[in-house]
């Protein structure tokens, strides 16, 4: 029988960290069939794809898509820069298992209205991503934060035994359902309170499952390397893998210390499984938090409901012409969301260029003006940052976007171009990819990605989507505790 297609005389860039080679893929029901010289062999379509590069469809590490994926599961945010998998539940907020008693919390508000939170178990969840059938595969983490806010009544206090006894049932079922492991946003006021121990009872529940433990950490501003040191402790404990989230130094005291950051990585990573993610901006964006408002450096705003006519605008703007303080224009604006330009591009650089970091876009589809990271991260890493700037090869970049996520997150399957593996793949033009996106016309889609296949269906070309959806929900598949080494 011949093959469904033949994707030919392709620079293969296959996941592994190793250079291209040139090579015909074939391709049949779903998956990688044959990579060589398919000379003679036929397929029912064949693409010349001589002067690109294919390589595994890539995998956002870290995306707060929990709801969008059911809502407009045309994600074309994500397919149209090469995104085939989209890991969703990150910073310890989650879609499901949540069963809300009115509006969700900050920052699970990031996630959608009330309305958008009807998975009150995770196979709920898991069936409706099924049914909706979104063009890009998705994996899910669960949320600390959510689990605090189905059994706290007050999310300012550490869980008492039977609250913790609770959130656990709910974390391993959810596990043996399919999720990937746990996230938590400690840095936010939801879950700040909760003491290390809170978490690392939750996180016994990941041993088991050989689950992993990510988290958006206590503080990425003076004490992060205690809030790191926090995350490692959690991790040993669980003997679980652990993922920091977007790694950074933010607020202009901390500026410069990325080193240090990464050597306290390299350190745990000798005696644990550790790593992170990082998203290529110098800029970061959430809820609009009091905390984080200064005039040090620029932020603005993105949306805010009593006033959305401000999403757009400068904080600085918004309160000279109120005639206010920063901070006073910031309570008047809350709920809201903001971007704060509050990174030095030579760490962003420095955290982006090490080995155990993972490309994550950290985009937030809900919001009317978003971070560019949403529509931009992937080719900007390819683009901007290893093509313009030289910051690392082409197979590095890639690598950190496909194989090593999905070796990190038990992805079975999918991330390289293998015979037998999954065909996520997306065709570029290396000397073109280039993110468009950017902080005052954020939603444009990238350009340079030729063609994207998900579960070996044609989703996105020429610009367009293409055919059906093909993308499946995803479940934590085998054990991620090997790592773990003596003394
Ligand atoms: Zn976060
Ligand atoms: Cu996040």
């Amino acid at each position: 029988m011949p093959y469904d297609l033949i994707i030919r005389d392709a620079l293969v860039i296959d996941g592994s960290d190793s250079p291209g080679y040139r090579a015909d893929v074939a391709i049949g029901n779903g998956r990688i069939q044959r990579i060589g010289n398919l000379h003679g062999v036929s397929a029912s379509e064949e693409i010349n794809a001589a002067g690109r590069v294919l390589a595994p469809g890539f995998i956002d590490v870290h995306t707060h898509d929990d709801t969008v994926v059911i809502r407009q599961p045309e994600m074309l945010p994500k397919i149209t820069q090469g995104v085939t998998t989209v890991i969703v539940g990150n910073c310890g907020i989650s879609a499901s298992p949540v069963t809300l008693a009115g509006d969700p919390p900050d920052p699970m508000n990031l996630l959608g209205p009330a309305s958008a939170f009807v998975y009150p178990r995770f196979r709920d969840y898991r069936q409706a991503v099924d049914q909706a059938r979104p063009a890009v595969n998705v994996a899910a983490l669960i949320g600390h934060t959510a689990l605090r806010s189905n059994h706290l009544d007050d999310l300012m206090r550490t869980a008492r035994p039977a609250e913790i006894s609770a959130m656990r049932e709910q974390l391993r079922v959810s596990l043996q359902d399919g999720a990937l492991g746990l996230s938590t946003g400690l840095a936010y006021a939801s879950a700040y309170s909760a003491e290390t121990d809170e978490v690392k009872q939750l996180a016994e529940e990941l041993t088991a499952f050989g689950a992993v433990y990510t988290t958006h950490l206590r503080s990425e501003f003076k004490p992060v390397l205690e809030a790191m040191q926090e995350a490692f402790e959690i991790g040993r404990h669980a003997r679980s893998p652990v993922v920091i989230s977007h790694l950074k130094c933010a607020g202009a005291g901390n500026w410069g210390r990325s080193p240090q950051l990464l050597d306290a990585l390299e350190t745990a990573a000798r005696t644990q499984p550790v790593g992170c993610d990082c998203y290529p901006y110098a800029a970061s964006s959430s809820t609009l938090d009091l905390k984080q408002v200064t005039d040090a450096f620029r932020i603005t705003i993105t949306w805010s409901t009593p006033c959305p006519d401000q999403g757009g605008r400068d904080l600085q703007d918004i309160a000279a012409g109120w005639n206010l303080s920063l901070l006073d224009a910031a309570r008047k604006l809350q709920p809201a969301g903001a971007v704060y330009y509050g990174m030095d591009e030579q760490d962003v650089q420095r955290i982006m260029q090490h080995p155990l970091s993972m490309i994550g876009s950290d985009g937030l589809p809900e919001d009317p003006f978003p971070h560019p990271r949403l529509w931009g991260a992937f080719p900007r890493v390819l683009g901007h940052f290893s093509r313009d700037l030289g910051l690392f090869p082409l197979h590095k970049a890639i690598h950190k976007m496909t194989g090593l996520t999905a070796t990190r997150f038990g992805l079975h399957e999918r991330g390289f171009i293998r015979q037998g593996y999954w065909a996520d793949l997306v065709l570029f033009n290396a000397a073109t990819v280039r993110d468009v996106a950017d902080f005052t016309a954020p939603k444009r889609a990238a350009e340079g990605i030729d063609g994207v296949w998900v579960n070996g269906h044609l989703s996105y070309a020429g610009g367009k989507p293409q055919g059906e959806r093909h993308g499946r929900f995803l479940q934590r598949s085998g054990s991620l505790v090997s790592g773990f080494k003596q003394g």
